[in-house]
């Protein structure tokens, strides 16, 4: 486990998600009521980028076929999903973002 400088603060609006990689991992970055999340950014049901997909609150909705997931811990909320998506703590240094992988 390290922590890898991902985005810079202006990269991420309030209310809204970006992708970002960390090697070959798609990680989807969050800011919701100026708190960060991060989960990974590759549905669990099939292959959508959850990035793509429409952010309320804490939750993502995914593109494709519209599976809901809570952003704070992964958890599968409604529609086809029903596999957890894996988390990853997240924080800001100065300008910085870091998510830990
Ligand atoms: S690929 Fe996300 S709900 Fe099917």
């Amino acid at each position: 486990m390290a922590w890898h400088k991902v985005a810079k603060q202006e990269d991420l609006a309030d209310g809204a998600v970006i992708e970002v990689e960390i090697g070959d991992r798609q990680i989807a970055l969050y800011r919701v009521e100026g708190t960060l999340f991060a989960t990974d950014n590759i549905c669990t049901h099939a292959y959508a980028c959850l990035h793509e997909g429409y952010l309320d609150g804490h939750t993502i909705e995914c593109p494709l076929h519209q599976g809901i997931f809570d952003i704070r811990n992964g958890e599968p909320l409604e529609g086809p999903v029903d596999e957890p998506l894996q988390t990853f703590p997240v924080k800001a240094e100065g300008d910085e973002i870091l998510v830990e992988v």
